[in-house]
């Protein structure tokens, strides 16, 4: 029954697109849920959010949040649509084209008063059987919990309204939005409203605050709440497994690109929507590129690999890095850096304890490197901070979660925090350098929960030490 009826209508939709009718059984698709995976934040999450959001806005201003515009890749295909991370946090909704309006103290709009409104792309038969079932002013109220959903349509008319006269609190607008895309309109109304038609690279105007809601958000998201830790673990659990699997199968001959697709399918595998990012995979030379992503070699006998990986669980991403023997063991060299950059790693999370300051992990991780690269006479004695800066040149910590490098002050640590603790060397070709030392890059990255009393580790499932590693490896 219910097959022939979808049957029905797409031949109906199909027809109304070369210019038939369309008949009145096919004007809503199916009443389908829009989501499948009951594992969603759940309504009352984005709520609280919203809440506390309104709670921090200023009197007599309102809050406008655009979601992510849709980015072209070639021709008339699209990325994968990628939802913005404060308008996801604040909503829960996927869809492109959409805009959430905060108002403290409330506004009447159609017969209710309301202190939220999320506009939202209308229900259309045609377009949904091309790229799936949109919400709907009803289910987003309802599914999502929203106070009040309404067609984008209606923007134009409340935003005239609502936003005049008033300090609009707004992030940065989404730059490089085409002509005539899902959010055009709304934001060409809010450039006139706002009286400020060149918002995006003009001199700010008395009545757009561009400060307040980023730090609001900020404040907000740099401590994750138990609802984004389960999503969290979830994403650092299969990113953990991921590395298993390459540890479990690698063998010299296989392409890095391969390395990457045993990666991403056992993501897929255990449930993950997305990567939080390019898988890095680099082997050999690669190994000391920071962010290579090309991952087109094919790998040989005794290279070392840095994988640095990160699975996204509704929205929220893992980023855990391995360093691993390609052949199954390392060599003396690689083992004394691997060896020397785990020390300090582990120095670096003891130090991530509530109330330290952020800097704590990387001061106590470069202490150890210091120390152990002037043992292995590669840099001029332990106090040689700039010959250390060639072969580790980047932070220590950041902060992960809708954004793998996700908002923060970078002031002291809290509990609820989850931050990575990822430092590394790398050793180029270079002719100063012993050749025995060449292409030798080892980054160790974990996931760490910050508490009121002892660091926790996340990503623990994923072999760390050396001795752990060839132990898996050794097949
Ligand atoms: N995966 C990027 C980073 O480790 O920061
Ligand atoms: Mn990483
Ligand atoms: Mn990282």
């Amino acid at each position: 029954m219910t097959m022939l009826r979808r049957r029905f209508s797409l031949l109906a939709l199909t027809a109304s697109m070369i210019g038939g009718a369309l008949p009145a059984a096919a004007q809503m698709p199916t009443e389908a849920p829009v989501r499948y995976d009951p594992d969603h934040l759940p309504a009352d999450f984005h709520a609280d959010r919203r809440a506390a959001v309104r709670a921090a806005i200023p009197d007599g201003a309102v809050a406008l949040v655009f979601g992510a515009p849709e980015r072209q890749r070639s021709n008339d295909t699209n990325f994968q649509y990628r939802q913005d991370s404060d308008f996801y946090y604040l909503t829960g909704s996927e869809e492109p084209g959409s805009a959430l309006l905060l108002v403290p103290g409330g506004v009447d709009v159609e017969g209710r008063r309301v202190e939220e409104i999320l506009f939202i792309p209308p229900r259309d038969p045609a377009a949904e059987v091309w790229t799936g079932r949109r919400f709907g002013i009803e289910r987003a109220e309802g599914q999502l919990g929203l106070q009040m959903a309404l067609d984008n349509t209606k923007f134009e008319e409340i935003a005239r309204r609502v936003l005049s006269g008033r300090t609009i609190l707004v992030e940065d607008l989404p730059g490089g939005v085409a002509e005539g895309s899902d959010l055009s309109g709304q934001l060409a109304v809010f450039h006139e409203v706002a009286g400020r038609p060149d918002m995006v690279d003009g001199p700010p105007s008395p009545n757009v605050d561009t400060e307040t809601l980023r730090q609001v958000l900020t404040g907000l998201r740099e401590v994750k709440t138990p609802a984004e830790m389960e999503r969290l673990r979830r994403a650092i659990d299969i990113t953990a497994e991921a590395h298993r699997e390459v540890m479990r199968q690698v063998q010299p001959g296989w392409a890095e690109y391969q390395i990457e697709a045993l990666i991403e399918y056992t993501f897929a595998r255990e449930g993950a929507q997305y990567t939080g990012f390019p898988s890095i995979v680099g082997s050999g030379e690669n190994s000391v590129i920071l962010h290579y992503e090309t991952n087109r070699k094919v790998t040989r006998p005794g290279e070392v690999m840095v994988i640095d990986i990160g699975a996204e669980v509704h929205g929220y991403s893992a980023d855990v890095t391995r360093t691993v023997p390609v052949s199954g063991r390392f060599s003396p060299e690689q083992r004394a850096i691997y060896d020397l950059v785990l020390a300090a790693q582990q120095a670096g999370i003891d130090a991530a304890v509530g109330g330290a300051p952020m800097q704590a992990t990387h001061a106590a991780a470069s202490r150890v490197l210091l120390r152990g690269m002037a043992d292995l006479e590669l840099i001029n004695g332990p106090q040689d901070t700039q010959g250390l800066r060639r072969f580790f040149m980047h932070g220590t910590s950041h902060y992960i979660g809708l954004d793998v490098h996700d908002t923060g002050f970078y002031g002291a640590l809290k509990p609820g925090m989850v931050i990575t603790v990822e430092p590394g060397i790398y050793i180029p070709e270079a002719e100063d350098i012993d050749p025995k030392w060449w292409n030798i890059g080892v980054r160790i990255e974990d996931d760490i929960l910050i508490t009121d009393g002892a660091p926790v580790l996340l990503s623990g499932n994923a072999p760390r030490s050396a001795e752990d590693i060839e132990a898996l490896m050794g097949r």
